[in-house]
């Protein structure tokens, strides 16, 4: 089991349920569960190129292909843009969160709810460093591919993965009744 700590999953608050809120809101707030859905697709994708390279060196090219740009975007080091279309497209949906729907929830809600969005974008930050220890890990295969680099890129991976369903869980679950209460999405 990849170790999740850096996530503090037991430091995680819960929403409080907002009085009146109706079956319809909720299926409303549905949404971004289904959003996420589909950055969950293109993990399994990546989770199958991983495996593939684990089996044929010349394949790390292509993650490090199919994963383009995250240094790019976050203006983080100059290891080159190594993450990918998903890294780009999660850290596209988590600054669309953090610039759009959590200030729109935190102007709506209450200090409680205001709680679990301090909390959510504690845990963008720790996927956001997990996104790019994949693409120096991508890098670190295409120099040096040994067995030592593939174990700590699927590490990685697996670490990435576990965070993201954990996280992308608890926010659709505690978000869920507030998205749809207050329109936002
Ligand atoms: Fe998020
Ligand atoms: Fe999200």
């Amino acid at each position: 089991m990849p170790d999740l700590s850096a996530l503090k999953e037991h430091a995680r608050p819960r929403a409080p349920k907002i009085p009146g809120a109706t079956d319809a809101q909720r299926e409303q707030g549905r949404s971004l569960a289904m959003i996420h859905a589909m950055h969950l697709s293109d993990m399994a994708m990546i989770r199958q190129m991983v495996g593939r390279i684990e089996h044929d060196r010349s394949a790390a090219k292509d993650l490090a292909e199919a994963v383009p740009e995250l240094a790019m975007t976050q203006n983080l080091r100059n290891f080159g843009a190594l993450c990918g279309r998903e890294c780009n497209n999660l850290l596209f949906h988590h600054g669309a969160e953090e610039h759009h729907m959590f200030p729109a929830l935190e102007e709506l809600g209450d200090t409680g709810l205001r709680a679990v969005i301090a909390k959510l974008r504690e845990e963008h930050e720790v996927i956001h460093a997990l996104l790019e220890d994949l693409g120096k890990g991508a890098m670190a295969v295409m120099q040096s591919p040994d067995p030592s680099t593939y174990a700590a890129l699927r590490d990685t991976f697996e670490m990435l993965d576990a965070a993201i369903r954990s996280h992308f869980g608890y926010e659709e679950t505690e978000l869920q009744e507030a998205l749809g209460v207050f329109q936002v999405l």
